[in-house]
């Protein structure tokens, strides 16, 4: 049996494989951020298709936390039954869902909203992005509260697990780096205020919730000056101590602009995963341009990550894990090429 196809967990949740379908927006919520019939057939076709483990898109903690107004909700109670017919059906296909909860924080594209910052720093000049308001103590503490009811009205809905959105530049990962986030209070100045916020949601919805916590985050933004893998490092393992139970590591986002961005080509990211599970012991995992079984089975082999996440991928071809069964009937032999390269 390969390693991509044999179960694993993460915290209580057993997956029946390391294929992980990562959030991937649809812009296709109704306005008010409730889930269409087109959400269910696509995830349950990639459901069908035998991914282990499906993360619905972000979804908005609060009206102003979605990124765009075509985003899904879960601020209200009405949203848990559209979220229902998700999970339901990805259950009566065989693979565990979760939900990312985000908050856009200053990257807010929704037209009636005013963004909310660390600071009052817009992510570009450009449409459709505006100024922020720079958050208030009390408004941290009621965001806080959103990412937690939130996740009690995603265990009601069914979900198997909750992924907190902590990359690419939203809310929490804007508190992270030091170019987004210039508060003088404990939320901002030293590494350890600028994680203050992240750990205290995380915290926070442990507390609340039994489902198992992912935590996404952006191992670096790519910016001579801005948040680097050494900081996600430190923050992996603070993240652990506080019962996380495994790392999405993906990168970038941040800025509008950024000064030291690699080639983005296949696997471009994956050694940022390679370097959070050196530190850690909860599962990590990796995501960005790994397209084939036989690239993901190197990298389980070589212990780069515990899981492989296929975007693209899997919007391209829903039934990637049935595909992969078949490729690996036979004993699993990795090409020396990727073995090389890869390993
Ligand atoms: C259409 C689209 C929507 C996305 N939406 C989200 C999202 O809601 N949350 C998130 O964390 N990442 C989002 N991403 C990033 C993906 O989860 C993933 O990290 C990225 O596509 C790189 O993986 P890939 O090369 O396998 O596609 C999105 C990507 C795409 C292409």
């Amino acid at each position: 049996m390969s390693l991509l196809l044999s179960p694993a967990s993460i915290g209580s949740l057993s997956l029946k494989n390391r294929i992980v379908m990562p959030p991937m927006c649809l812009y296709s919520a109704t306005h008010e951020g409730h889930a269409t019939p087109f959400h269910t057939l696509h995830y349950g076709a990639r459901a069908l298709g035998e991914t282990g483990l499906i993360i619905v898109e972000a979804t908005g903690v609060e009206p102003r936390g979605r990124i765009s107004d075509k985003d899904l909700g879960l601020w209200n109670d009405a949203h848990i039954a559209s979220h229902k017919s998700l999970t339901d059906t990805c259950h009566f296909f065989g693979a565990a869902i979760g939900v990312q909860l985000a908050h856009a924080g200053r990257k807010c594209e929704c037209a009636d909203e005013t963004p909310i910052a660390p600071s009052a720093l817009a992510f570009s000049d450009a449409a459709p992005y505006k100024t922020p308001k720079a958050m208030s103590l009390e408004e941290i503490a009621t965001v806080t509260d959103a990412f937690v009811q939130s996740a009690l009205r995603a265990q009601k809905a069914g979900y198997d697990v909750v992924e907190i959105h902590g990359a690419h530049g939203y809310l929490l990962c804007e508190f992270l780096s030091p170019l987004s986030n210039q508060r003088e209070d404990q939320y901002g100045g030293n590494l350890e205020n600028r994680c203050r916020f992240l750990l205290e949601v995380v915290t926070s919805i442990k507390k609340a919730i039994t489902l198992p916590v992912i935590v996404r985050l952006s191992a670096h933004e790519w910016m001579k000056e801005g948040w680097q893998r050494e900081d996600t490092l430190i923050l992996a393992k603070a993240l652990e101590k506080a019962g996380v139970d495994a790392l999405h590591i993906s990168s970038g986002g941040n800025q509008a602009a950024p000064d030291n961005r690699p080639r983005l080509v296949p696997l471009y990211q994956v050694g940022e995963a390679k370097a959070i599970k050196n530190k850690v012991g909860i599962p990590v995992i990796a995501v960005g341009q790994i397209s084939t079984p036989i690239e993901a089975e190197a990298l389980l082999i070589g212990e780069t990550c515990d899981f492989v996440a296929f975007g693209r991928e899997l919007l391209r071809n829903p039934h990637l894990g049935i595909e992969a069964a078949k490729l690996f009937k036979e004993p699993t032999k990795i090409p020396a090429p990727y073995a090389r390269a890869y390993l």
